[in-house]
């Protein structure tokens, strides 16, 4: 089974899935940190963000992996050809370039292949901007997840000093999420859009609880 839970940066997409793959024993798949590492590692090598030939060389060269810290079940660390980039890919530098390399058509064409592949190795929740309508559209559960542009930023703002990495200026922040949900909705490829038959949920004055118990009513009525 594939939920699949699409929507703009910061609406708690993350929180939820891993959340929901715990209460319901799937694996969980994230796949902005993988558009991230591609952008990071573009930018290590010193290849230009708007080079869609060397990104996508990039994107389907290297071996992006998951792992776990010990005692979660959930894979929240983050490796490119087995070198950590947990924190690397967090920052506001990767925040700034990571559009850029996900608008690219064969950038995007290496990573689907390699989600859709990881995808029907078992039950898992899929997180992203195109799993409802492009990677997975037979997804049997498709939550578009939402919230206000300022419920969004405070969050992404307590992440980021949680995490002790990315920016903790508001504006700073808000402005970001505008302009990245801006290039991600008019991108030619899979832009960001909500699949027809998805649910919309508002996480705005909801509380993350709520939201994970009803995904996790809709997957186990869905089984
Ligand atoms: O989810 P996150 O904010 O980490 O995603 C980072 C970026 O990766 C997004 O702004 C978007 O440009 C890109 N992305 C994408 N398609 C996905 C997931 C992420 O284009 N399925």
């Amino acid at each position: 089974m594939i939920i699949a839970i699409d929507g703009p940066s910061g609406a708690g997409k993350s929180t939820v899935a891993k959340a929901v793959a715990k209460h319901l024993g799937f694996s969980c798949l994230d796949t902005g940190a993988m558009y991230r590492c591609i952008a990071l590692a573009a930018l290590e090598a010193g290849v230009e963000l708007s080079d869609e030939q060397r990104c996508a060389s990039i994107a389907r060269e290297k071996a992006i992996s998951f792992g776990h810290v010990e005692g979660d079940p959930v894979p929240k660390r983050v490796f490119i050809d087995g070198v950590e980039v947990t924190d690397d890919i967090r920052t506001a530098r990767i925040d700034r370039s990571v559009s850029i390399v996900s608008a690219h058509p064969l950038v995007r064409e290496a990573l689907v292949e390699q989600q859709r592949r990881l995808g029907h190795q078992g039950d898992f929740v899929i997180e992203g901007r195109d799993i409802g309508t492009v990677v997975f559209p037979k997804a049997e559960v498709k939550v578009f997840l939402t919230a206000s542009n300022e419920e969004r930023a405070r969050r992404r703002v307590l992440q980021n000093e949680q995490r002790g990495v990315g920016s903790v200026d508001f504006d700073e922040v808000l402005a970001d999420i505008v302009r990245r949900d801006e290039l991600d909705s008019s991108r030619e490829t899979a832009p960001l859009i909500a699949a027809e038959d998805a649910v919309r949920m508002d996480s705005t004055g909801r509380t993350i609880e709520d939201v994970i118990d009803d995904i996790c009513t809709r997957a186990r009525a869905a089984r």
